[in-house]
């Protein structure tokens, strides 16, 4: 699966306009060096004004106009806005919050996944779509719904969750099992008897094990919402790739899942000001892994500032190009943008857009739109399809997620998204790259292997890491590691459980630290700052390389490494602040992609044949990257360059050059 070229556009709604201002659009879109849009997400109402009553006149229309401007579709099924009449005809179609509150019409991405009304009704419209619209050569990619992630509590789903969790566990003695309903007397003698987690029983309080199957259930679910309509195109148009954009907030749903039905992956980039460049380069990463490390879509990002944060800063000048060659640099393939042309009312009337409310094409974002345009065509002919590949992988995984966050204690403030980014982190500002893996992954080829809060271990995880450091790898592994498995159930006998031989050590007991309260490590007579917990840890073994400076565990070990078969295996029984996690990946069998002045950052994506090395200088001054001796072309100046680079402040270079 390979794009034909880079896509650059992204949403446009033309149902919010006349026809002299979409002739305008395509005269302005082509100054833009625009190539795709994605269009018409939301108008189901306007294209099914009534049950099984279809007018395309006006689609067919635009996609005409596209067409002719040598512009392609990101064809969307309309599938995220269902019309007020079926919402009215079929109430079963809107979904049921978390409260218990049947919702009624109104609000996007609001209906149930599960209901059959919906999916028969989007199944048909998206069928219909794609019987007119298989051949027409406006058509590049199909886009179905939009930013799927609504969790519904209605009569359906609870029966839906009923078969699913049969299905899963086959007899009531074995969910009781799984389940362990022994505690608090939930034990359950009637399938009839299983209410879904809400607030109305006041959610997963009472038993993270359903909260987590109703996770997982949820994910099925929508991912088989999202199938029905695949097939449904499918009938009709047999090759065109078929996606749909992932929501920035990744949690609500298992993205690996997702992404096993999709062929190519997108996903909606909206960074906060101040987010770290570290964390949208780690979402990057995540994006690319869902599909073993095959490209994917930036599907959306803002030209400009957003609406719905509370403080909508402008993007400086350069800043959208920076974020667009950061996705292309980690394995985007696509750089599109919500949106083309401003709304003039609704709730989305002061986010920014490629073509403001002005009309105007001098302004500063239409002309950094338009030169980044014309740039990407220049990487057109050779990004798409390129891969990477890291000697560092992270395993990422949502059950994980979920359980470590649904847990009661020990301590409120933790956060896997931020624990992952914090060790993805020290390995990120050395330019070592790393790749995201789902834990049930193959680990051949990687050098090292970090497990941050990897709370859940399934099947023969613990086994098949044990193997890995005993042939040669290194294992990184950190407080809340393995304590439990696939139902929540903790280790049974000493922690952490299936880690305990390949670490050398066991761990009697976990300390949290309040809130803004830190201890320390002191390791090699330097004193790192740690916080949030802390294990009371027996090294078996294992040799100790830090302790704990601090309370009645200080001088017991904090950081341990076991030589084990031919590899080592680290534990980190703390979070410490990134300096110390800086310091351990220097030790490691690893070597930065290449040497680079501070600040800048470096990935390589390549397809066997040819290498692109791409220089970020995230930095405020001139700085440089070590290309070694072989000649490169730098892609956006044609420049040729060879040994020690320069790349202005806030720059980018893409050096390519064939593969040796
Ligand atoms: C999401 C949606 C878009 C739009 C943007 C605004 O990502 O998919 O339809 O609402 O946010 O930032
Ligand atoms: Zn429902």
């Amino acid at each position: 699966m390979k794009l034909e070229r880079i896509w650059f556009g992204g949403d446009y709604n033309p149902d919010q306009w006349d026809e002299n201002t979409v002739n305008e659009d395509m005269r302005l879109f082509r100054q833009a060096h625009i190539n795709m849009v994605t269009l018409p997400v939301f108008s189901w109402a306007k294209l099914e004004p009534e049950e099984g009553e279809y007018d395309f006149g006006w689609l067919d229309k635009i996609m005409d106009k596209l067409a002719e401007n040598g512009i392609g579709c990101n064809l969307a099924t309309p599938t995220t806005a269902q019309p007020a009449w079926l919402s009215t005809k079929y109430p079963e179609v809107l979904p049921v919050d978390m409260q218990g509150r049947k919702r009624t019409h109104g609000m996007r991405v609001f209906f149930c996944y599960n209901s059959p009304k919906y999916r028969q009704r989007a199944a048909a419209i998206a069928g219909e779509m794609a019987k007119r619209y298989s051949k027409h050569p406006a058509l590049k990619i199909w886009h179905i719904a939009n930013e799927y992630g609504t969790y519904c509590y209605c009569p359906i789903c609870r029966q839906k969750f009923i078969s699913w969790l049969q299905h899963r566990y086959g007899t009531l003695d074995k969910l009781n099992e799984r389940w362990f309903t022994s505690f608090w007397g939930r034990t359950l003698y009637d399938w009839e008897e299983i209410q879904l987690p809400t607030e109305l029983n006041d959610d997963y309080r009472f038993n993270p094990t359903i909260q987590l199957d109703y996770m997982r259930f949820v994910t099925d679910s929508t991912a088989d919402c999202f199938t029905n309509e695949y097939n449904a195109i499918r009938r009709w148009c047999p090759d065109v790739p078929i996606q749909t954009n992932m929501s920035g907030f990744i949690k609500k749903l298992d993205q690996f899942v997702m992404a096993s039905r999709m062929d190519i992956v997108g996903w909606d980039n909206y960074p906060w000001p101040t987010d770290d460049k570290s964390l949208v380069a780690l979402k990057h990463d995540i994006m690319r892994g869902l599909k073993g490390g095959q490209s994917f879509m930036l599907a959306e990002q803002s030209p400009n500032q957003q609406n719905w944060q509370p403080y909508n800063k402008l993007k400086r000048p350069g800043e959208v190009r920076m974020l667009s060659y950061q996705a292309l640099a980690h394995g985007a393939d696509s750089c599109l943008f919500f949106q083309m042309r401003q709304s003039v009312a609704g709730q989305e009337k002061f986010h920014g857009a490629v073509i403001s409310h002005s009309g105007r094409s001098d302004t500063r974002v239409f002309r950094e739109t338009a030169r980044l345009g014309e740039e990407l065509e220049k990487l057109s002919p050779i990004l798409p399809g390129m891969r990477s590949k890291a000697d560092t992988a992270i395993l990422f995984d949502w059950n994980s997620w979920w359980a470590l966050e649904n847990c009661s204690g020990p301590n409120r403030d933790i956060n896997y998204l931020q624990t992952v980014q914090l060790y993805y982190r020290a390995f990120f500002e050395k330019n070592m790259p790393v790749d995201i893996l789902p834990e049930d992954a193959a680990f051949d080829g990687y050098k090292v292997i970090v497990l941050p809060m990897l709370y859940m271990f399934k099947g023969d995880l613990g086994e098949r890491l044990t193997r890995f450091v005993e042939n040669g790898g290194t294992l990184i592994a950190t407080c809340m590691t393995a304590l439990a498995d696939e139902n929540d159930h903790c280790a049974f006998g000493e922690y952490p459980g299936p880690l305990r031989e390949v670490l050398g050590l066991r761990i009697e007991e976990t300390d949290a630290l309040l809130q803004n309260c830190t201890n320390a490590v002191i390791w090699d007579r330097r004193e790192y700052v740690c916080r949030l917990l802390c294990d009371v840890i027996h090294a078996e073994g294992a040799r100790v390389l830090g302790t704990f400076k601090n309370e009645f565990y200080a001088g017991s070990p904090a950081v341990t490494v076991n030589d084990f078969g031919r590899g080592k295996a680290y534990y980190i029984g703390t979070q410490p602040d990134l300096p110390l996690l800086s310091d351990l990946a220097e030790r490691l069998p690893l070597s930065p992609l290449a040497d680079a002045s501070e600040g800048m950052e470096l990935t390589r994506r390549s397809d066997g044949e040819n290498e692109a090395v791409f220089a970020l200088n995230h930095a405020q001054s001139e700085g440089y990257v070590d290309l070694g001796a072989r000649e490169y072309t730098e892609l956006l100046t044609g420049r040729k360059a060879t040994g020690k680079t320069l790349v202005l402040p806030n720059d980018v270079g893409v050096f390519a050059a064939r593969k040796e």
